[in-house]
């Protein structure tokens, strides 16, 4: 039977935003059965970005994660330089919470979280706080996390013939993940075609290369990355891949896919990263929407009252820029999160909450390579430091200036401390006098502040 089933607090989606969401429920105390997450995907939620980098390596994974089906306490929420979330059970996650005494009573230290997977969401109606799965399930709550993240853009979007071909990878869940898992196991020290010049592009190729592929990266634009990149920092990253044997394909457009019987492109895995779409359709008609995604204020409460939207889903107020933004990365959709359920207590116990006040932080990893980028990329910009893609070990930067102020910083391979000084300056905005000194200072700029 499908009896209507009620929560107090619902959490939409089991990705990023959902789980730093429940862990920040968890540390204010909850009850049993007062929070649900719900998910389409069979698995609790985990730190997404390791989709493309550890859970590909060939050497096997360092991280474990749990599926419905697992019934013992296993390490969920893994090895991306981040902290372990536990687990355990099927539909019901467990999660332990270091800190004993934000409980109640200091000794409770496990947290009931009803999680249900393998639950696709096809309708909401939020006047009736409604949500019906496909399969007919009915769940009401008192407040809503819309924490639905992204899809992947198919080549079929963009009427791409040969779009549906066997041996065409997305990815963006762990399902897709185990698919590319599979096909790199049958089809050793293959062909790899990887569309796309984006996040996507640069994580895969260099994925593929490390498991022995041939690569080739084709992508329309004449440098890769151009949303974030300069042509200066392109130029590093393109020549560096080069030198790992990574073919590079650049202002081309991929108009038609054919394998095996085709061979117009030539591969035997082709893997498509050519964008994501925010998941708000659910929601047309009922939340106001802003910039592509579901507009909410500084506490992530969207147009209807006792309905949040965390994540890639949400366009909200970006203080230190003075306008609203959609961000489509792990930092924000972490900390989106535990803002809104910081307000969403707040206002249970009558208190108010600071604003959000966002510094953009955007990072990649590959190969051996990590970069770090904090704050706006508008502006001119210079470039400082050794980015000799052939060096040892490279570490260069750039800054974007605008009206005189540094609005942004890029740093490849520099240290924690390094990091932590670029991620001042953006926030801080000092100004630039000289482009010239600035230059030839470099990271010096960034340690005197
Ligand atoms: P997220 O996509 O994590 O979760 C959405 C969840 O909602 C999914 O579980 C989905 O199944 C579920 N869902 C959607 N619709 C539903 C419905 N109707 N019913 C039920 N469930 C539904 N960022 C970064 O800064 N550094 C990085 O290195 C990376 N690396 C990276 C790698 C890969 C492979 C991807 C795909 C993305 C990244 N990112 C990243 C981006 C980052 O992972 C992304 O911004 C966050 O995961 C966003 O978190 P959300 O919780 O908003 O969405
Ligand atoms: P992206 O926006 O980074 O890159 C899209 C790329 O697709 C473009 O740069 C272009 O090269 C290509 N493209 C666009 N139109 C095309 C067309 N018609 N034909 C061929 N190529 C075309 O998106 P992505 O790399 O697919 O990443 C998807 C999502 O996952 C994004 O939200 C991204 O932020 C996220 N992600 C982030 C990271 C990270 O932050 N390290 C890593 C992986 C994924």
């Amino acid at each position: 039977s499908m009896a209507e089933k009620h929560f107090k607090y619902v959490i939409l989606g089991g990705g990023v935003a959902a789980g730093y969401a429940a862990r920040e429920f968890a540390k204010h105390g909850l009850n049993p059965g007062e929070l649900a997450i719900i998910s389409k995907e069979a698995v609790a939620p985990y730190e997404r970005p390791t989709l493309s980098k550890a859970y590909l390596f060939p050497q096997g994974r360092s991280c474990t994660i749990i599926r419905a089906e697992d019934n013992e306490m296993t390490k969920l929420i893994i090895s991306d330089g981040h902290k372990v979330l536990q687990g355990s059970q099927a539909f019901m996650f467990v999660l332990e919470v270091e800190e004993k005494d934000c409980f109640r009573n200091g000794t409770q230290k496990r947290v009931r979280i009803e999680l249900i997977l393998s639950t696709e969401i096809v309708k909401a109606d939020l006047a009736s706080k409604t949500l019906t799965s496909a399969a007919g399930a009915i769940f009401t709550y008192d407040i809503l996390i819309i924490a639905t993240g992204s899809t992947v853009i198919n080549l079929s979007d963009f009427g791409t013939p040969g779009a549906d071909a066997n041996n065409i990878f997305y990815l963006r869940e762990i399902d897709d993940a185990d698919k590319l898992v599979a096909a790199i196991q049958a089809k050793k020290n293959g062909k790899a075609v990887i569309v796309g010049g984006g996040y996507i592009g640069l994580e895969l190729s260099a994925v593929m290369k490390i498991n022995n592929f041939d690569v080739t990266m084709v992508y329309p634009e004449p440098w890769c990355m151009p949303r974030l990149f300069t042509p200066e920092i392109a130029a590093f990253y393109e020549s560096y891949y080069a030198n790992k044997g990574v073919k590079i394909d650049k202002g081309t457009l991929v108009t038609s896919v054919k394998l095996k019987d085709g061979r117009v492109l030539d591969a035997d895995i082709v893997i498509v990263g050519v964008g994501g779409r925010p998941l708000t359709k659910l929601f047309k008609g009922q939340a106001e929407e802003e910039k592509g995604g579901i507009k909410t204020d500084a506490f992530f409460q969207t147009s209807v009252g006792g309905v949040y939207a965390v994540g890639d889903v949400a366009t909200f107020p970006l203080k230190l820029y003075n306008e609203t933004r959609r961000v489509e990365h792990v930092d924000h959709a972490r900390k989106s999160a535990e803002q809104a359920v910081k307000a969403i207590k707040a206002i249970e116990g009558g208190k108010v909450t600071d604003d959000y006040d966002y510094l953009p932080y955007f990072y990649s990893r590959s190969f051996d390579l990590s970069w770090q980028f904090y704050g706006d990329n508008v502006g001119e910009t210079v470039i400082f430091g050794d980015n000799d893609p052939a060096s040892s070990k490279p570490k260069f930067g750039s800054y974007w200036i605008k009206e005189g102020k540094l609005l942004g910083a890029f740093l490849e391979g520099g240290s924690p401390e390094e990091n932590t000084a670029i991620a001042k300056l953006a926030r801080l905005q000092p100004a630039v006098p000289d482009l010239e000194q600035l230059t030839k200072e470099g990271l010096t700029f960034a340690s005197k502040i």
